[in-house]
């Protein structure tokens, strides 16, 4: 059966994160090869819609970018359209729904489908142009791993790389040094990242949101490795970890953005706390925007492709406003609108939450 869609854009938003090229080569290429499709490309997220950046995608423009890090596009985790902030001359802000605007820009070039490929900030955005009658299918990415719907992102498997990798390089110089190293990892307020990347490295104490620490658990865990000649001690910690009764370290407020707190600043938190109480010396170490670059794993490559290939699927079917997702090893799509306001956090019975105990994995608690 011919589709009746002619035309799609694609855009990414939200944080980037590897595999994005490998979603946006996917979508390009099964549009113009399979269906025949104009493919046009949105520059910088939301923002590029907004301000009418976009321009067409060729098959060649999207050759070679499978195992390329960041966005060929471009992204942008600071607008919402629905209220995109206006600065008056006076420096008074007011915030305004452009989502029209977005809309018309889109129909103008006789664009009949949106491709959003992003986390739950660009999902939000995505069900609300559904709402407004846009026809939009939805691609999960981010590193966090913490979109709802779907049991994996693209880019988290990547990250988790990046983390574990780097948590084996620390381990030796913390061995050296007989040191307390403390590594900070990102995931907002879930604590996806620190918990595969902690048990993934073999980590002695891994702190998530999701369980709040206590500091005497974590002191009591130094100690006794200390005591019994263990002369080093390695403790993964997201960013969004809190201790029981405390608040999140917050690193910086945007006040513009939709999403305005960033997390961070945990890791150093708890060694000035720890290496005070222990006496141990400590170190601690923030990965940062490393997590989120470079080449992503063969793993998250294959997930990009198929996601990106299964949003056209679904679009050519009639099937729209939905998010491609990955539940118990397969395929398929849940409504944006059941997915818009929402995060998956770490369940505390988790099986790898019972498998890390199980080997004396400390979680603080
Ligand atoms: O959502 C991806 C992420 O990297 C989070 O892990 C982190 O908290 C946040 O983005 C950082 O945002 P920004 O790029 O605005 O500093």
């Amino acid at each position: 059966m011919a589709s009746r869609i002619k035309s799609i854009a694609v855009m990414t938003g939200g944080g980037d994160c590897p595999g994005l090229n490998a979603v946006i080569r996917a979508v390009t290429k099964t549009a113009i090869s399979k269906y025949a499709m104009k493919v046009w490309g949105i520059e910088d997220g939301f923002l590029g819609l907004i301000e009418k950046r976009l321009h067409v995608l060729g098959y060649d423009d999207v050759s070679n970018i499978l195992e390329m890090g960041g966005t060929i596009l471009g992204s942008n985790n600071t607008t919402n359209p629905f209220r995109y902030p206006l600065v008056s001359k006076a420096g008074k802000v007011k915030f305004k729904d452009v989502s029209d605007s977005c809309i018309k820009t889109l129909a103008a070039k006789r664009i009949d489908a949106l491709v959003c490929i992003g986390g739950d900030g660009t999902m939000t955005s995505a069900a609300a142009f559904a709402k407004k009658g846009l026809t939009v299918i939805g691609v999960p990415k981010t590193i966090d791993n913490d979109l709802w719907g779907t049991d994996v992102t693209f880019g988290f498997d990547t990250a988790v790389t990046t983390a574990a990798e780097a948590i084996d390089k620390l381990r030796t110089t913390a061995s050296s040094h007989h040191r307390v190293m403390i590594v900070e990892v990102m995931g907002r307020y879930a604590g996806w990242i620190a918990l595969h990347a902690g048990v993934a490295s073999g980590s002695d104490c891994i702190l998530i949101p999701e369980i709040p620490y206590r500091l005497e658990s974590i002191c009591r865990l130094v100690q006794q490795r200390s005591n019994k000649g263990r002369s080093y001690s390695i403790i993964v910690v997201a960013e969004g970890a809190k201790e029981l009764g405390g608040k999140m370290v917050v690193r910086e407020t945007f006040v513009l953005s939709p999403d305005p707190i960033r997390l961070g600043g945990i890791a150093n938190k708890l060694a000035a706390q720890i290496g005070q109480r222990t006496k141990l010396e400590t170190r601690a170490v923030t990965l940062g925007y490393i997590q989120r670059g470079g080449t992503p794993t063969p793993h998250d490559r294959i997930l990009a492709t198929n996601f990106g290939v299964a949003a056209l699927e679904l679009l050519t079917k009639g099937v729209k406003n939905r998010l491609v997702v990955l539940r118990n090893g397969k395929l398929s799509s849940v409504p944006l609108s059941q997915v818009a306001g929402k995060i998956r956090k770490v369940p505390k019975n988790h099986p790898l939450i019972m498998a890390a105990r199980a080997v004396n994995t400390c979680f603080g608690d």
